[in-house]
């Protein structure tokens, strides 16, 4: 997690920050939890606030403008916005004891859930909105600024948390300046209904962009920079996005076989993935498209029949299993991520075995893993076997040391081996640089000139859990490369 109010994302905004240049006086602080669709939509919030002066800083101390862009997933996320904004009314009434302003906005899926709630239990806040309404900032911002005195007076914050009929993405400016590795949304909602997930309610119905539009955004993010392209969408496998020509809809293997003639796009992914949603086109362009990474996030959630029922996944953990098979059979080096979460109602010490179980079985390259939480209103959080906190905590303890060894021998196999990295990060020392391999694994050299946005072959060196070491053994020449 990012630490309080500095920014967490300082590579994918570092070009923002030049581009608007000095002229521009209003500074704004986006901070980001969650997801990566949040990480996507706090960089589209920048971009709608560019043409009103607004300019991105790393400290939330001294802004005009402050984003808190939240995430409802679990009871703890929720909760740090609360304990956020408290921090921040300090910073609010600073800048207004000195005769300036700081415009307080909540955006994501907090605001979403909890909409107008959010001013009565922090009355300070000037705007909430949605998800799918911040290309509708500037108007919140003028509807804000004009009902009152900032932060004192009576309570005057605005809220927008509609689902609008027509989506936001039509209305959104160009994207900015991208690093080398950039995202792209293209599908966005859920229709899935786990049991135990806020999703399908913060986010609303699914919906897929057309795929015109992904296409002009992919291209317009390579001649900006980027290399690679990491399509997003809460259930991104299920995209069934408007042809391109004539009628019909394309699904996901299609889109990403058309992506892959663009020029100069070395590396295409995507996430997250639902088991269910894996089709044959799919499977194909894992075999046939060669930019298509050997990595996948494809969260199982629990090894246990029973409990995956009980969670609505509509799968099996052998289900599972195949598509993991035929994965493999698609492209031998394909590795899996998951996502799992223990102590789901009702959980018994036998279903968390069958969990283990598949963790051991399929070997999993990287894995979250999470207690699980009871979120108001979705179905699980009214089932009556609660798991105890403490038992919940010692399995999940369990599990994560399982699949850190996991993780651990996944990188051990790739010392000695060449691997081509993405360079997206500078280190901490000038010559110190960061990547990421086709597996995802964070890569570190050291090496003299900028690698930036380069994709070098290196030899790996040493291994741990988290990353991996090594030495530059071929550095082609870095298209389009900007530090
Ligand atoms: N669309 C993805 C998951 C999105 S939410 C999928 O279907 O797999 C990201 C992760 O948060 C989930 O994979 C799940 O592991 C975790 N999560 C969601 N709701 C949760 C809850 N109520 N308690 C604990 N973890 C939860
Ligand atoms: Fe949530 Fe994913 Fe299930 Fe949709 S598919 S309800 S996003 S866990
Ligand atoms: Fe969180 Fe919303 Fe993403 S609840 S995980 S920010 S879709």
């Amino acid at each position: 997690m990012n630490p309080p109010f500095r920014h967490g994302h300082r590579r994918r905004i570092a070009g923002r920050n030049t581009r608007q240049g000095a002229q521009l006086a209003k500074k704004l602080f986006i901070k980001t939890y969650g997801c990566q669709m949040n990480v996507y939509d706090s960089a589209r919030m920048a971009d709608v606030l560019a043409p009103l002066g607004y300019a991105q800083v790393e400290e939330a101390k001294d802004a005009d403008m402050v984003i808190l862009n939240t995430c409802h997933i679990r009871e703890k996320a929720a909760e740090k916005v609360y304990s956020d904004l408290g921090r921040l009314r300090a910073f609010k009434e600073h800048k207004l004891n000195s005769g300036g302003e700081m415009l307080l906005a909540v955006a994501g899926c907090v605001a979403q859930a909890e909409g107008e709630e959010i001013l009565h239990r922090a009355p300070f806040v000037d705007i909430v909105l949605g998800p799918q309404t911040y290309h509708r900032l500037p108007e919140l911002i003028a509807r804000a600024t004009r009902a009152g005195d900032p932060g004192t007076g009576p309570r005057r914050g605005v809220v927008d948390t509609d689902f609008p009929a027509e989506p936001k993405f039509d209305f959104l400016p160009e994207p900015g300046l991208s690093g080398p590795s950039a995202f792209l949304s293209v599908q966005e909602g859920c229709d899935k209904f786990c049991t135990f997930c806020v999703v399908p309610y913060t986010r609303g119905a699914e919906y897929s962009r057309p795929v015109r539009d992904v296409l002009g955004e992919a291209k317009g993010l390579v001649l900006r920079g980027a290399r690679e392209i990491v399509l997003l969408g809460q259930n991104v496998n299920a995209y069934h996005g408007e042809a391109l020509s004539g009628s019909g809809e394309w699904g996901l293997g299609r889109l990403i076989g058309e992506l892959a003639e663009i020029d100069g796009l070395a590396r295409i992914r995507y996430t997250t993935s639902h088991p269910g949603d894996m089709d044959d086109d799919l499977f194909a362009a894992h075999r046939d498209v060669p930019q298509l990474m050997p990595f996948l996030h494809l969260p199982v959630q629990s090894g246990s029949a029973r409990i995956l029922a009980a969670m609505n996944r509509r799968y099996g953990p052998d289900d599972y299993r195949r598509v993991a098979e035929k994965l493999r059979t698609a492209r031998a080096d394909m590795a899996l991520a998951s996502d799992f979460i223990v102590g789901f109602p009702g959980e018994s010490r036998n279903d968390f075995e069958d969990t283990l179980k598949l963790v051991d079985d399929i070997g999993f390259a990287q894995a979250y893993s999470f207690k699980f939480s009871a979120r108001p209103g979705t179905p699980a959080a009214a089932m009556e076997v609660q798991i105890d906190e403490d038992e919940k905590a010692a399995r999940l303890a369990e599990l994560q040391e399982l699949i850190a060894r996991r993780q651990t021998l996944f990188n051990a196999k790739f010392v000695g081996l060449r691997v081509p990295v993405l360079f997206d990060r500078r280190g901490r020392k000038s010559d110190q640089w960061g990547g990421r391999s086709p597996h995802m694994q964070a890569v570190h050299v050291e090496a003299e000139g900028s690698l930036f946005g380069a994709i070098a072959e290196v030899e790996v060196q040493t291994a741990t859990m988290s990353s991996m070491t090594g030495r530059v053994v071929d550095v082609p020449q870095p298209e389009g490369a900007a530090a």
